[in-house]
C-alpha cells in the first residue's frame, strides 16, 4: 500500500520548533536535530511550513524566492542535510508550496508592476479602477480590507486575497503554471516526498470579476472577508484542472510523491479535489471539519455525524484524512480541554485514513499568552487597524508559541528571548517531564502510534458505526477493533462482545471485557474483539 494512505504526518512551524542559531527564531538545523524525537514518537512524515526566502510579512507565506531558504532558517545545504537525515530515519518530508500568491518583493511581481506592457504584467491579476476610481469590485481580503490595492505608478489595482504584500498570481496564465510546476520539480528533484499546498481552493477567481453577494450572517465586528459569500473568489471549476496538472507533475517522479491540499470547504465541494479514479487529483485534500464544525461543538453526537457524513461522501478510491490543529487554529487543549484532547488523540489515530498532528499538541500545549504590544500576526494587526473591534485579539500567535522541550531557560527552544513568548506553563508542561511520566499526554500519543502501527485493522480496516449511549462515540475498524470514546465527565457503559483492552486514554488498563464495557469520565478505549 502507498505510504501516504496510512501515514501520520507531524506539522512543524519552523519559527517555533527549535532555534539553533541563538536568534530566538527556530531554524532548519534546529529541526534536523529534533528529527529523532519525531521518529521515536512514531510519526511517518513531517510537513514543514514555509522556510523560503521571504520578507516575513506573513511569516513565510509571502515568498520572494521559491527555490531558496531564508537566511533566518538556514541555507539550501541545511535543507539537504535535513532531508537526508529524515530519510535515513525513515521519515518522509513534505514541504509547504504556496502557489496562490508571492511576496510583493518577488522578482516576478517587481517586473509585473513596473509597467503595463512588461512581459510579466499578466502573471498577476491587474484591473482598471471602477468608474469612481475605487477597487474594481467588492471582493474583500482574508486579512482585512479589499482584495485590491491601487498601484499609482501604472494606475491599476492588483488582486491579493491576503495582505497587499501577497499579490495573487494569475493562474489563468500558462506561463505562470509552467513556472510554478518547475518550482515543484526543483524540490522533487531534491527528493522531497510531496507538498502541502497552501489555499488550494483559492487559486482561480471569476473571469468576469463579478461582485460577490452579501452574506446574511455577517455582523459588524466580523472580519471584512465575511461580508460576502465567496462564489467568485473561491473554488472555481478551473481549479480542478490545475489540481490535475499538479498531480501530473508529482506523477513524473517515482516513489509515491504526495499532494496534501489546504481546503476549507464543505464535503460536497471538498470531494471533487480528489479527482476521479481515472484522473486522480489531490491525494489528501485536508479535512478540517473536526476543527471548524467540531471544536466549538465537541459532543459525541456532533463528532459522530462529522465522521459518518465524511465516510459516506468519500469516493471509493479516496483516502480519508483528519486534522485537529494547525498554525492557524487555536490549540486543541485550549479548545476542548486536556481530558478531551486525550480522547481526540485516540480518535484521530484510530479513524480510517491519514492523520495530521500539530507540533506541541502531543504535550497538550495550550494557547500562549500574547500581550497586546507583542502581537506579531499580520492578520490580527491589520484587522485591529481596520475595525478597532479586535483590539486585544492576538490572532494566530497563541498557537505558534515555541515548542516546550525542557523546564529550563527558554524551554530548551533557544538561548535567548524567542520571537513569541513561551507559554508560562512550560516549567511543568514540557517534553522532558512528560517523557518520564508513564501517564502523560506524550506517552499516550507515542503509545497510540504503536498500537496503530501494530494493529492492521486500524491501518486498513473499514469503518463501521457502533451503537453507543448518549455522550459516547464508538466505531469498529475492520470488524475486529472497537474504539469507544466518552465525551463526557460522567461514567458510561456500552455493551460489547468479549474482548481485550489494547489501550485506554488513562494508560492504566489492559483488562478483558465481557458483555459490558465500562468507561470512566473522559475515557477512550481501544478493544480488540
Ligand atoms: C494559509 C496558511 O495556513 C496561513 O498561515 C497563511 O497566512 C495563508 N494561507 C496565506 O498564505
Amino acid at each position: 500500500m502507498e505510504w501516504w494512505k496510512t501515514a501520520s504526518i507531524y506539522q512543524i512551524y519552523p519559527r517555533s520548533f527549535q532555534d539553533s542559531g541563538g536568534d530566538g527564531i527556530g531554524d532548519l538545523p534546529g529541526i534536523r536535530k529534533r528529527l529523532p524525537y519525531i521518529r521515536d514518537l512514531g510519526f511517518d512524515a513531517i510537513w514543514l511550513s514555509p522556510f523560503y526566502k521571504s520578507p516575513m510579512k506573513d511569516f513565510g507565506y509571502d515568498v520572494a524566492d521559491y527555490c531558496d531558504v531564508d537566511p533566518i532558517f538556514g541555507t539550501l545545504k541545511d535543507f539537504d542535510g535535513l532531508l537526508e537525515d529524515a530519510h535515513r530515519l525513515g521519515l518522509k518530508v513534505l514541504i509547504d508550496f504556496v502557489p496562490n500568491h508571492t511576496s510583493d518583493q518577488h522578482p516576478w511581481f517587481l517586473e509585473s508592476r513596473s509597467s503595463r506592457d512588461n512581459p510579466k504584467r499578466d502573471w498577476y491579476v491587474w484591473r482598471d479602477p471602477a468608474p469612481d476610481g475605487g477597487p474594481p469590485n467588492n471582493w474583500q481580503a482574508y486579512f482585512g480590507g479589499p482584495s485590491w490595492t491601487f498601484d499609482p505608478q501604472t494606475g491599476q489595482y492588483y488582486l491579493h486575497q491576503f495582505l497587499p504584500e501577497q499579490p495573487d498570481l494569475n493562474w489563468r496564465n500558462p506561463e505562470v503554471r509552467q513556472a510554478m510546476y518547475d518550482v515543484m520539480r526543483f524540490w522533487l528533484d531534491k527528493g522531497v516526498d510531496g507538498f502541502r499546498v497552501d489555499v488550494l481552493w483559492l487559486l482561480v477567481e471569476d473571469a468576469l470579476f463579478r461582485d460577490e453577494p452579501d452574506n446574511p450572517h455577517y455582523k459588524p465586528g466580523d472580519i471584512d472577508r465575511f461580508r460576502h459569500i465567496h462564489i467568485y473568489q473561491e473554488d472555481q471549476p478551473e481549479t480542478r484542472q490545475i489540481v490535475q496538472e499538479m498531480r501530473a507533475v508529482l506523477d513524473e517522479y517515482p516513489g509515491d510523491r504526495v499532494m496534501v491540499g489546504e481546503i476549507y470547504l464543505p464535503y460536497e465541494q471538498l470531494m471533487p479535489y480528489y479527482g476521479t479514479a481515472e484522473k486522480p487529483g489531490c491525494h489528501l485534500p485536508f479535512n478540517f471539519h473536526l476543527i471548524f464544525r467540531g471544536l466549538n461543538n465537541w459532543t459525541a453526537e456532533n463528532i459522530r455525524s462529522i465522521v459518518e457524513e465524511y465516510e459516506k461522501s468519500l469516493p471509493p478510491f479516496a483516502t480519508p484524512n483528519w486534522v485537529l490543529g494547525n498554525h492557524d487554529q487555536h490549540r486543541l487543549a485550549t479548545r476542548i480541554g486536556h481530558d478531551q484532547a486525550r480522547v481526540a488523540a485516540m480518535m484521530l489515530f484510530t479513524l480510517r485514513g491519514s492523520p495530521t498532528w500539530y507540533y506541541g499538541d502531543e504535550i497538550g500545549m495550550v494557547d500562549g499568552q500574547i500581550p497586546p504590544e507583542k502581537v506579531q500576526d499580520p492578520a490580527a494587526l491589520r484587522q485591529r487597524g481596520a475595525s478597532g473591534e479586535h483590539g486585544l485579539d492576538p490572532g494566530r500567535d497563541p498557537e505558534r508559541t515555541p515548542m516546550q522541550w525542557t523546564p529550563h531557560a527558554y524551554a530548551g527552544f533557544s538561548t535567548r528571548e524567542p520571537w513569541l513568548p513561551i507559554s508560562p506553563d512550560y516549567t511543568e508542561r514540557n517534553v522532558e517531564a512528560q517523557d518520564a511520566d508513564p501517564f502523560s499526554m506524550l506517552t499516550l500519543v507515542r503509545t497510540l502510534l504503536v498500537v496503530r502501527r501494530e494493529t492492521p485493522a486500524l491501518l486498513g480496516g473499514a469503518y463501521q458505526s457502533y451503537k453507543a449511549p448518549e455522550g459516547v462515540f464508538a466505531y469498529l475498524r475492520g470488524g475486529e477493533v472497537l474504539v469507544a470514546l466518552n465525551f463526557t465527565p460522567e461514567p458510561k457503559t456500552l455493551s460489547t462482545p468479549g474482548g481485550e483492552v489494547l489501550l485506554s486514554t488513562y494508560l492504566d488498563r489492559y483488562d478483558k471485557v465481557e458483555g459490558v464495557l465500562e468507561l470512566r469520565p473522559h475515557e477512550g478505549v481501544i478493544v480488540k474483539l
